[in-house]
């Protein structure tokens, strides 16, 4: 392409020249544990759909009575004429379910972050990021005037370093200390108990991301912070509808005055339109299932367990994962885009991560069981990743 545009083809050009250059699989059937690309049935380990609920039956029959009743969208922002009753009862349900006072619903999980950081930190504040953190958390803080400190991933020692500093320095209104709770490339759970310790040590507040560990961790999915009994200690959560939770979005759960900051002050929530009714009742659905199917998060982590004991007996590195995403390290971002390839032609489907989601060298295929795969998608998997790995030289 000439003209003042022509550098984009070049860079295109250098991502694939080194291998970071990452092609949309465009699946021509739902989501689920086998989907269809490119005309063929494959094992699906790429989805964050970590309970089969984008296509369980109730949420379905919940989205089709929400757009036969009011139709396919709101029409404004949720300041102007775009809040439905129903999306206050999401919003209610929602705060039920996380035990806390109030939640403000956005168009999406990295809008949440977006919206809610600059909020609660600006000029004068500090936030102090863990390393690993979701890429909205830190564009969430890039919005925000707040001053900003990161410390090295899950390393207690060092966030406490930074907040000894913090508190000597004496000359900030809030510090805000922000974690994803479960990691979405390495599967490991922050230390929110030492953390939070840390944290009440220096009087700072605690924000916990969420998006992983909503529908996974804590009762009935309640996430990380019910996993570690710390309810009234977390100040902030995010968490996402987009997952585990099987449709679209993202929310904030806190204090009920953030809440009422936020629908006065979050940009996205101020200048985008809201959710669609077919959304919101899904998601509306979607808790009850999660309190009327515990079955679910059974099975989502026995298949957690069956699979990380096979892929480690295969000899594959697995990192540190806790939860249901398995990395598969590969090192090389050639080796990780070689080994989705050759898992491809072997009937699964399960993306490589490469620069700039992870650093150049760690380059990794991120998997994800869910509670919809059976035993057999294991064993093909499993089966699949074995010759692989053997083939490029990771597994014996
Ligand atoms: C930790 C974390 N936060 C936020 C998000 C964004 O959530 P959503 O997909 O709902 O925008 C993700 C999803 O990738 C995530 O992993």
């Amino acid at each position: 392409m000439a003209g003042p545009l022509g550098f984009l083809g070049d860079e295109v050009a250098e991502l694939r020249r080194r291998h970071l250059y990452r092609a949309l699989r465009a699946h021509s059937s739902a989501q689920g544990p086998e989907v269809e690309i490119d005309g063929r049935r494959l094992v699906s380990l790429s989805s964050n759909d970590y309970l089969g609920l984008t296509h369980h039956p109730r949420l379905r029959a919940a989205a089709v009575a929400a757009v036969e009743e009011f139709g396919v969208g709101t029409g404004a922002v949720r300041t102007i004429a775009g809040t439905l009753t129903m999306h206050e009862a999401l919003e209610a349900e929602l705060a039920e379910f996380k035990q806390v006072p109030a939640v403000l619903t956005f168009q999406s999980g990295f809008t949440a972050n977006t919206g809610v950081i600059p909020v609660l930190a600006g000029e004068g504040d500090l936030i102090v990021s863990d390393s690993l953190n979701h890429a909205s958390i830190i564009d969430g803080t890039r919005l925000s005037k707040a001053a900003r400190a990161v410390y090295p991933h899950a390393d207690v020692g060092g966030l406490r370093a930074v907040l000894d500093e913090a508190v000597a320095g004496g000359r900030y209104r809030l510090v805000l200390v922000v974690t994803d709770g479960v990691f979405s490339m390495d599967g490991d759970i922050a230390p929110l108990p030492a953390i939070v310790e840390a944290a009440e040590a220096a009087g700072a507040a605690v924000m916990v991301d969420d998006a992983h560990g909503s529908g996974v961790l804590g009762r009935d999915g309640r996430g990380t912070v019910d996993h570690f009994g710390l309810h009234g200690r977390v100040h902030v959560q995010v968490g996402t509808l987009s997952k585990a939770i099987g449709s679209l979005g993202g929310y904030v759960a806190g204090p009920t005055a953030l809440r009422e900051l936020l629908t006065q002050r979050a940009r996205p929530f101020l200048f985008s339109t809201s959710h669609p009714p077919a959304v919101v009742a899904a998601c509306r659905e979607a808790l009850r299932v999660l309190v009327d199917e515990p079955d679910l998060q059974e099975r989502l982590w026995a298949n957690t367990r069956r699979f990380k004991a096979e892929m480690a007996r295969l000899g594959f590195d697995i990192g540190r994962s806790e939860t249901p995403i398995t990395p598969v390290m590969t090192g090389d971002p050639e080796t990780a885009m070689r080994m989705a390839d050759l898992l491809l032609d072997d009937g699964v489907f399960a993306q490589p991560v490469v620069f700039p989601t992870v650093a150049l060298d760690q380059a990794r295929i991120r998997t994800i069981v869910t509670a919809a795969h059976t035993p057999e998608h294991l064993e093909r998997a499993v089966t699949a990743f074995g010759r692989a790995g053997k083939a490029v030289g990771l597994a014996g």
